[in-house]
């Protein structure tokens, strides 16, 4: 990692914005002055201006309890009101809010005006299904407005969404509602995906009888939207399709005003441990933080700007800068709802070129995709309308940063390169367009209102030019409540490794002019095409396989996805009892030898553990390649040795291993392996 980086620094291309896109930036230079003058005071003056309150707060922000924060507390306003019926209110009801794509290339639109109605309608569908403030609603959607729809109508009735990605196994489903006692479903029968139709609602209907009788689960109904037309199972009584509904629904539904504290939603994270974390946002300091950086980072003019988020709402960025942020601050936007190769490798930038988006975000892994397949392709469409790119997720290497802006960007575009996670629920490092002189590879700089410090392992701030670990060594108004039903794990988690300060578990670095550079996560998550996966999360599933003994998972570097999944297992060899019967024993690992099993057996075997986890956790998750050793590397205190097997998963020479237990197994896996 750290030859990478002193590679990444000897970068010193530098792009400052034009004199005409700083002269027409929304952000200016001194928001900086500003916040730094009284941190919580102009975070204050945000919320004030950004959104409308039906009871204006008087308290900025309360730290009497740290970590437990309150933003706003004694304010009121009704997230989904801020989103819509506001800017249709100031006469903008006409603007389009949504231009949605499907994959197959249809497409409908909506207006502020419509958008408002339809969540009115959804909203009073939730009611009359008696779902209420506080009350847990799991969706699980494909990319269509049905789910800006859902997450908006819940937020208007005060009640709390948990956005379940499309991905996520039945098994992963389930979890996510048991954690949150979710009261409602909403999902369809199926959605479009890589030029077919992906079925959804079977997943909910095996998600709910996991364990059958004896295990009910909390659900109440499955609110199921007609995408797909695939022919689904039916529950009478618990299903309901969402057309039904909404056609008998009331149209009129009046936002009342809810406390600033009030949870919004829950978005599930991998963490360092096998059961994935319940995230808990809420909705005054959230919104305020999500509509202040939209605005900003992306020098959103409203108006005239068309902004796509290639983001799924599944993720966080699908949350905050698909739904929140831009919504509130009435943007017109595209959402899409397929993947980015179907039926063409064009398909993005033929949706560019069709609505004349202005500011794109996306992910650097689809960046690197995209300049493996040529710019050819990019360049057979009309991308001029392009004016501000964004990238999320993940580090952006440099040579990936100067074609997205010289191919995507013709050269002359901005990209902001924009840090934050599901926790710290909006962007917390990124340039200002019209401000920063931007350096590719490199997030920057912390933005108004953030603090950021870069700890050696004492806690002592490193200086400029040295490395560490990354800290937010402030409150920030959109930062996580809390994990939900586990406040223990919260402060555990995140505020344990130095006392009062956020540990996010990325390392970074400060560059000669104190700029930051992300190096990725410290700890045993991964991240795979910017999507956070868990190394014990992964280990668990593939030991729930009988013929697996003990597993290690590992990020090895990618090339396109950034990270990819390696697992190293151990099997349990099958022998034929005394009875004659298959039996499942462990066999040594001395005499197993991983010669034992021939080729097309451990083909075969890997296989099917890569299918195993797939379906258990999601295709996600499933491991690029899984290898079979007869040992693995430990300590002697018993701790796998990742860093051996990233070594080994990355093709390297093995590095140190004087703490091994067993210097010989490295030679075993290796041979394997190699
Ligand atoms: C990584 C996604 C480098 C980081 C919004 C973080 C990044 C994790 C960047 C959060 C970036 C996100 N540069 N690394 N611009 N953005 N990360 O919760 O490791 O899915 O901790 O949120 O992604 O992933 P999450």
């Amino acid at each position: 990692m750290t030859g990478s980086i002193d590679n990444l620094l000897h970068e010193t291309r530098r792009f400052a914005p034009s004199e005409e896109f700083q002269a027409n930036a929304v952000a200016q230079a001194e928001l900086y002055d500003r916040a730094s003058e009284d941190r919580p005071a102009f975070w204050g003056e945000q919320a004030r201006e950004l959104l409308h309150w039906h009871t204006p707060f008087t308290k900025t922000l309360n730290w009497s309890n740290p970590p437990f924060a309150q933003w706003f507390e004694d304010g009121e306003l009704n997230v989904a009101y801020n989103c819509l019926d506001r800017h249709v209110e100031a006469g903008n009801g006409d603007r389009i809010a949504l231009n949605w794509e499907g994959e197959p290339g249809d497409s409908v639109t909506f207006t502020y005006a419509e958008l408002t109605a339809e969540v009115k309608k959804a909203a009073n569908v939730l009611l009359s299904l008696g779902v209420g403030r506080g009350d847990r609603v799991a969706i699980y959607l494909p990319m269509i407005p049905e789910a800006v729809i859902s997450m908006l109508a819940v937020a208007r009735i005060g009640a709390v969404h948990s956005v379940v990605f499309g991905g996520f196994s039945a098994e992963s489903l389930r979890a996510r509602i048991d954690d949150a006692s979710a009261r409602l479903v909403i999902t369809a029968d199926g959605g479009w995906r890589k030029g077919k139709v992906s079925a959804l609602k079977p997943a909910v209907d095996a998600s709910l009888t996991i364990g059958g009788d004896e295990n009910p689960s909390t659900v109440e109904h499955v609110l199921v939207v007609k995408r797909g037309k695939n022919d689904i199972d039916w529950v009478e009584g618990r299903d309901l399709w969402w057309h039904d509904q909404i056609a008998a629904a009331d149209t009129e539904h009046e936002a009342q005003p809810f406390p600033a504290e009030t949870p919004l939603f829950i978005l599930y994270t991998s963490g360092t441990t096998g059961k994935p974390k319940g995230i808990l946002h809420t909705s005054g300091g959230y919104l305020t933080q999500a509509a202040f950086t939209h605005k900003n980072v992306f020098d959103l003019h409203p108006e005239t700007d068309v902004y796509w988020s290639t983001a799924d709402v599944g993720w966080i960025t699908g949350h905050t800068y698909v739904v929140y942020g831009p919504l509130a601050n009435g943007a017109t936007q595209v959402i899409y709802e397929g993947t980015p190769d179907s039926p063409h490798g064009g398909r993005w930038w033929e949706i560019v070129q069709k609505y004349g988006v202005t500011i794109l975000y996306a992910a650097p892994t689809a960046i690197r995709t995209f300049m493996k397949l040529g710019r050819q392709i990019p360049d057979q469409f009309d991308l001029s309308s392009l004016r501000l790119l964004g990238s999320v997720g993940e580090p952006i290497n440099p040579e990936a940063w100067v074609w997205y802006r010289d191919v995507i960007g013709h050269g002359t575009t901005p990209i902001v390169d924009t840090w934050w996670q599901t926790e710290t629920g909006a962007m917390m490092i990124s340039a200002l367009p019209g401000v920063t002189t931007l350096k590719p590879g490199s997030a920057q700089v912390p933005l108004p209102g953030i603090h950021i410090e870069v700890l050696d392992e004492q806690g002592t701030p490193v200086g400029k030019n040295s490395g560490g670990l990354l800290v937010v060594a402030e409150p920030w108004p959109a930062m996580l409540r809390g994990i939900w039903g586990d406040p223990d794990r919260y402060v555990e988690t995140y505020w344990s490794t130095f006392p009062g300060k956020y540990f996010a578990g990325d390392g970074a670095r400060l560059d000669r002019d104190g700029d930051v550079w992300l190096l990725g996560r410290v700890d045993d998550v991964m991240n795979v095409s910017g999507h956070r996966l868990s190394t014990a999360e992964i280990e668990s599933s593939l030991v729930s396989h009988p013929r697996v003994a003990e597993a290690a998972v590992v990020g090895a570097n990618d090339e396109t996805t950034g990270q990819a999944v390696v697992a190293f297992v151990i099997v349990r060899a099958e022998t034929a009892d005394d009875d004659g019967e298959a039996d499942v024993t462990v066999v040594d690992a001395t005499t197993l030898g991983v010669t034992a099993l021939d080729a097309t057996t451990l083909d075969a075997l890997s296989a099917e553990l890569r299918a195993h986890v797939a379906t258990q956790i999601g295709a996600i998750a499933r491991p690029k390649q899984v290898f079979i050793v007869a040992e693995l590397p430990k300590t002697r205190s018993g701790k796998i040795m990742r860093r051996l097997l990233r070594d080994v998963a990355e093709g390297r020479e093995i590095g140190d291993t004087t703490t091994l237990a067993d210097a010989q197994v490295m030679t075993v896996i290796s041979g394997t392996v190699g």
